[in-house]
């Protein structure tokens, strides 16, 4: 038979394999969410994401360490507080959870870059992601909450903000209030590109922040959209976004492919509590193979041109990346 090109040719052998691989991965790219909660000696371990735990300050520690270990120097902070209430002061209290647990993982692990989520669900008693103006969120006047929020995590050790209300302007808020007290170098992560999902359920059970009536289709996208998502992306940049996320991750990976080609920003994809929660589920059951879903799942990102990915696989695909099992 005359056939000259051969596929099948390139991928005799996994040497081969390796070599023509097109998609590489390197663990400095991977950052692990972190639950940090008020108390002392708690390690709770969150129902619904099996092996994910809220830490209290003291006990985040060895959680860190191993990360360090494995070779994921960045993480980002989620906060849950003992207080709520109408204008969720806890995100912007000095002594808030996220503010304490900076200063100690600042202090036990110099070297570790500490992302944090800016938003105000785990915080108001209504579990919006804003201050409410009757049944929805009033944007403007949570915009100064978000910048104090954001300032008062820089001024407790974040390297990164990363503001994940979506609400608009938020982007150019938090950028002049930094600014203002001479943050110029701190960068801000946007979660740009963020649809209002049904794979943030699990997180809202470890967070504790459903709302407690309607939902977020106010501010988060519709997931039928992508031209919407290209322009919350332009958007933020123009407002001096350094990296714009898109979340969730798997479904939405068309977003990653459109956003890498809209922006000039690094881009991140966070797979969300509902994805990890879903594998494990799954791998449970003995349906799936977790490891190799977890290397696909993550390969797949990077090959839609993420840059960095957001995941609670973090330190698993740390070990699986030095084993050669991705990358
Ligand atoms: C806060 C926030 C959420 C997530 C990240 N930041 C929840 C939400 O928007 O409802 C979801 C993360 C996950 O599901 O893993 N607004």
């Amino acid at each position: 038979m005359e056939m000259v090109k051969r596929p099948r040719r390139l991928r005799g052998s996994e040497v081969l394999r390796k070599m023509v691989r097109e998609t590489r991965m390197d663990k400095s790219s991977l950052v692990y969410p972190i639950f940090v909660k008020e108390g002392r000696g708690i390690r709770e371990e969150i129902p619904t994401m099996p092996g994910q735990y809220r830490y209290s300050v003291d006990t985040m520690e060895e959680k860190l360490e191993a990360l360090a270990d494995a070779g994921v120097g960045s993480v980002m902070f989620f906060g849950i507080p003992d207080h709520k209430d109408e204008v969720g002061s806890g995100a912007y209290d000095e002594n808030g959870i996220v503010q304490k647990a900076l200063r100690k993982a600042k202090e036990q692990f110099p070297d570790l870059y500490l992302i944090t989520d800016v938003c105000m669900c785990e915080y108001t008693s209504h579990g919006h992601c804003g201050v409410l103006c009757g049944h929805d969120v009033d944007n403007d006047r949570t915009l100064d909450l978000l910048a104090k929020t954001a300032l008062s995590h820089v001024e407790a050790g974040a390297d990164m903000v990363a503001p994940s209300d979506m609400m608009d302007g938020r982007i150019r808020a938090l950028r002049e209030c930094l600014d203002a007290h001479h943050h110029y170098t701190t960068p801000i992560m946007s979660y740009a590109v963020k649809y209002a999902s049904s794979f943030y359920g699990p997180f809202r059970d470890a967070a504790g922040s459903a709302p407690s009536f309607g939902d977020r289709k106010t501010y988060q996208m519709d997931y039928h959209n992508i031209r919407e998502g290209i322009k919350e992306a332009l958007l933020d940049e123009e407002e001096g976004a350094d990296i714009i996320m898109v979340k969730p991750a798997m479904s939405f990976l068309d977003l990653v492919v459109k956003v890498k080609e809209a922006v000039h920003t690094p881009v991140a994809a966070y797979s969300v509590s509902g994805e990890y929660a879903m594998v494990k589920a799954a791998a449970k059951l003995g349906y799936v193979d977790e490891d190799k879903i977890v290397c696909e799942m993550a390969a797949s990102a990077y090959r839609a041109g993420t840059d960095i990915y957001i995941t609670y696989y973090a330190q698993e695909l740390a070990k699986f990346m030095d084993e050669g099992r991705i990358g």
